[in-house]
This record gives C-alpha cells, structure tokens and sequence, in this order.
C-alpha cells in the first residue's frame, strides 16, 4: 500500500510555523524576514519527513518554469562551457536550472531552437546567434520570454534586449597593435564567420591603417571558427609568397589549428612566424608554445548575462534594455 506523501502543510506541522512560512523559506525567493532559526526547523522538518516540493504544481501556480536556457554555436569550443560554468553559477543561486542547446552555428538549427523556446520551455533565454535576426528574436520578449544576447548591439540596434558584450574592434585591434609593435610588417588575420562577428576584423584593419603600415590586410577568411578551418586557413597562408609574420587568429580554436599546420611543415612559432589567438580557453596557456592571447574572461561574461536575466525575471517591473560592456585583457604568452 502506498503511503500518502508529505505535503507542505505536514512540514509546517512539524516545525511548528505557517504554511505561508514554509512556501516562502522553500522558494528562497523572499525569505530574508525569516529567522534562521526557522528556516533551520523548517529544513530538518523536510528531512525528518522526505518532503519532495512538487515543482509542477509551483510552475503552474506561478506559471513559470524556473528554467533558463543558453543558446550557443559550438558546444566544443571550450570557450563556451566556460561561459556556461559562469551562467550555471548564477542561475543555481536564484534556483533556476540550466539547459543548453548547441546550434553549431547553423540557421537551421537555430530556428528550431528558436521554436522550441518559444513552445514555452523556459523562462529566460541567454543566446548567441550568428543567423536570427532581431525580427526573430523579439518573438521571445513578445511572449514573455526574457532575453540577455552575448554580442555587441548592432549601430543603430533599437532591439529592446539587453546585451553583454567585449568591444571585438577594440580587442582585435590591441591584439594587431601588439604584433606591428613587435616589429612585424605582415601581419595576416585568420578570420571566423565574418558578418557575425566582424567586430574582429575591423579592429585588425583599424590597428593596420593607423600605424599606416603600408601594406594590404592579408585576410583568410577561414570559415566557421573551428580548429578544422585554422588548419586548412593556415595551410593557405603558408603557400603564399612572401609569407606573413605573423597571424592574428579570430579564436584560440583556429589559432589551435594553425599551429597544428605550421608544425606539420615545420614552421617555428614564433621565430618564424608568430601568433596570436582571442578567448584565452584554458588549453592557451599548456599548449607548446603557449598562446599569446585576448582573454575576453567568459566565466565572468556568462555570471553577468545570467545576472541581468534574473533581474528581468524577478523585476515587478519592466527593465530598459541595458547593453553591458565587460573588459578585455592582451595575455602575452610564448607564441607572439
Ligand atoms: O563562437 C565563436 C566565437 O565567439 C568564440 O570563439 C568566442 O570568441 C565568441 O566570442
């Protein structure tokens, strides 16, 4: 025979408060007027008696989902875990649990994602997308649906989102400052996808015709920001004559293939032809050599995304959209 569950009102019982006290500990949403002592009854009660909270009968009361999701391209990039480890933080503070959907960078698959948020899965969306366009993402805060986007907001972008971003002009050109300052006259940039994140190239061109270099950008525009694309972007490079000095790759992925190719033909980085990549992932520093970089501090870019997404879910009121600039930082290593 099945014993009846214990419910919230059992608890309240037991630990001798309201049943209004217990909800209010339990959602840890507003219970800072409780004592601790309370609060510590209150969870030896839930203990002592196996209460489980019925999380379904709480999002339909409240008709939430306490669920966030974070939309990305490449799951294997480890950039992007970084960031997450960052957003998870923050959510599991506020009691949100955390799902991810990688889009490989696809617009298919970013229109099913899009489809599948808006079926009413979750409560807030943090997101990278390099094909939707602000048309497409509004239908999320249409509905309700609060949304942070990891990436800068376009010129005149009246999208009323809140945005995290790195400057990538300013990064990419301190990266390419950097390199002409270490004396190199060709500096070649291995470029990912170029609309999407031509904030990079720009700084590359920008830093190229202030120090009036005198000679043409060389861009390879390797693709999609794999380590597949540095490889084969690379390979290219090095057939050309004269070959650059030094490159300046869009991610520390394709940087990562880059200096595959180059040992592969037996090219020193950097006596031969330096190089320097953007992200700072963890394996930048244990690579051999190790990588000269821009960390952009992901873990701290998911915290603050996921920090203005739960203002937005726990705000009675509507937030104006804020677009938040975090900091970057040149990590000189061994390969520039
Ligand atoms: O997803 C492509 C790139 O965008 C990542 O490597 C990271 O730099 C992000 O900003």
């Amino acid at each position: 025979m099945r014993t009846a569950k214990p419910k919230q009102v059992d608890v309240a019982r037991v630990a001798g408060v309201s049943q209004a006290t217990v909800s209010q500990v339990l959602s840890a949403k507003s219970d800072f007027n409780v004592p601790l002592e309370t609060r510590q009854r209150i969870f030896d009660a839930v203990i002592q008696l196996g209460y489980v909270p019925n999380e379904l009968a709480r999002s339909l009361r409240t008709q939430r989902t306490y669920t966030i999701a974070s939309v990305i391209p490449d799951i294997a990039n480890p950039f992007y875990p970084t960031f997450e480890r960052g957003v998870q933080d923050i959510a599991e503070a506020h009691n949100y649990d955390l799902i991810v959907y990688n889009t490989d960078g696809i617009e298919s698959k970013e229109r099913r994602c899009l489809d599948a948020l808006l079926r009413g899965r979750v409560d807030g969306v943090i997101g990278v997308f390099f094909h939707l366009t602000r048309a497409d993402l509004e239908r999320l805060p249409e509905r309700d649906i609060a949304l942070v986007l990891l990436d800068q907001p376009r010129g005149t972008d009246s999208t009323p989102v809140d945005h995290v971003f790195v400057d990538n002009a300013k990064a990419a050109s301190a990266a390419t400052t950097y390199l002409l300052e270490l004396g190199h006259e060709r500096v070649a940039m291995l470029t990912g996808q170029h609309e999407t994140l031509s904030g990079r190239v720009d700084g590359y061109r920008q830093a190229l015709a202030a120090r009036d270099a005198g000679f043409e950008p060389i861009i390879h525009e390797a693709g999609d920001f794999t380590e597949a694309c540095g490889y084969s972007g690379m390979l290219e490079l090095l057939r050309r004559t004269p070959r650059p000095s030094a490159v300046f790759a869009a991610n520390d992925v394709m940087a990562m293939g880059a200096l595959v190719a180059m040992r592969e033909h037996g090219v020193k980085v950097p006596e031969e032809i330096a190089l320097i990549g953007f992200d700072d992932i963890p394996a930048a520093r244990i690579l051999t050599p190790s990588l000269t970089t821009v960390s952009q501090f992901p873990q701290h870019l998911g915290r603050r995304a996921a920090e203005l997404l739960m203002d937005q879910l726990e705000s009675n009121t509507p937030i104006p959209p804020r677009h938040v600039e975090l900091p970057f930082e040149l990590i000189v290593r061994e390969s520039a």
